[in-house]
């Protein structure tokens, strides 16, 4: 059979191709995999100078900390110490699956994972091409998401060698990611439980499991690096309005000179907006977090300087979906490169 040019990768995720990138975690290199959520630029998460290498390739400041991403639970004893029972309750409940837990850093952990915190964020992913490379490498691999510092996580292994190109070993190419936004972060180190960054499983799943009520993320105390204003951005600017003012004001900036880009909620997807670029979303939230990365991405490629959206409803995979175009929408840095 011969492969069609755009899917010999995939055709390649055989045991061999496999056992190759876990051989080049083994060696300090990087390897970018897919997750459910999106995908990770992996390192070998037990070697400082391996980390070190994946801050670069992102241009990533070292003091942000990275997911340890595990085989399965068993592994938590490795990385973490002092785990709170409600922790492994989650963890049993939620994994594998687009969970991160917050717990104290066990001791041969190096700082350079952590971003030099007496904490560890761990997660066992939910894909079989994650599961498969951590099984074969054996230890932890560290991995944020595979884009460069502050911009917007690749759901495609296309979007990450668009992105980091010769940075990374390997790209091993999974197909699209099925959950689109990244995983709910919980800072488990604590008696109470509370979400750092809203993601993949949501609130609302986690509290029938606890049978309580968790902190909101607002209510945290600001340590999450990804919670600083502008991260997850497109070039093009964001603007978040209401959703019935989305038509007027994209045809005002759109008037006044803008290329502007609309992400029309499904309520108004037969108005006819005059604006340069539009894409009608869809009306099933877990359909929305799935593509949302790569709306914002096709937006930027077809020339777009602004986007006016609005927030979705924040229940359930609606809460990931408004904080991730809140921090779009966030005030940037004056100057870029
Ligand atoms: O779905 C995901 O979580 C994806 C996939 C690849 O697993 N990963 C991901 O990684 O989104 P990253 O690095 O882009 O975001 C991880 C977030 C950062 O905001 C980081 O600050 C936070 O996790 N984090 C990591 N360790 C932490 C710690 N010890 N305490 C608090 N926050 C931590
Ligand atoms: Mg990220």
């Amino acid at each position: 059979m011969t492969a069609r040019p755009g899917d010999t990768d995939r055709a390649a995720i055989d045991g061999a191709a496999i056992d190759r990138a876990a051989g080049v975690l083994s060696g300090g290199g990087l390897v970018a995999f897919p997750t459910e959520t999106v995908y990770g630029l992996g390192a070998n998460a037990a070697d400082g100078s391996a980390v070190a290498r994946v801050f670069q390739a992102k241009g990533r400041p070292p003091t942000h900390p990275l997911i340890v991403h595990l085989g399965d639970a068993q592994q938590l004893g490795d990385w973490a110490e002092d785990v709170p029972a409600t922790a492994r309750l989650l963890a049993e409940r939620f994994w594998p699956g687009p969970l991160t837990l917050v717990l104290r850093r066990g001791r041969h952990v190096p700082l350079e994972t952590t971003g030099g915190l007496e904490t560890v964020a761990v997660r066992v992913p939910a894909h079989p091409v994650a599961l498969a490379l951590l099984a074969a490498f054996g230890g932890g691999i560290a991995a944020p998401s595979a884009n460069r510092f502050g911009s917007v996580s690749p759901t495609t292994a296309a979007h990450v060698r668009a992105e980091l190109g010769d940075a990374v070993d390997v790209v091993l190419d999974g197909g699209p990611c099925q959950v689109g936004v990244e995983s709910t972060i919980i800072d488990a180190t604590g008696e109470t439980l509370s979400i750092l960054r809203p993601g993949g499983v949501t609130r609302e799943d986690l509290e029938a499991v606890l049978g309580r009520p968790l902190a909101v993320p607002a209510a945290s105390p600001i340590r999450v690096p990804g919670q600083h204003p502008s991260h997850y951005a497109p070039r093009a600017r964001v603007v978040l309005v209401e959703p019935e003012q989305v038509v007027t004001e994209a045809e005002l900036a759109q008037g006044l000179g803008h290329q502007v880009g609309v992400l029309l909620p499904p309520a108004l997807t037969d108005a006819p907006v005059k604006a340069h670029a539009v894409v009608a979303l869809p009306a099933s939230t877990a359909a929305y977090a799935r593509e949302l990365y790569g709306f914002l991405r096709e937006l930027d490629q077809r020339g777009c300087d602004l986007i006016v959206a609005s927030l979705p409803p924040e229940q359930g995979l609606g809460a990931a979906i408004a904080n991730r175009l809140r921090r779009a929408a966030g005030p940037r840095p004056a100057a870029g490169p």
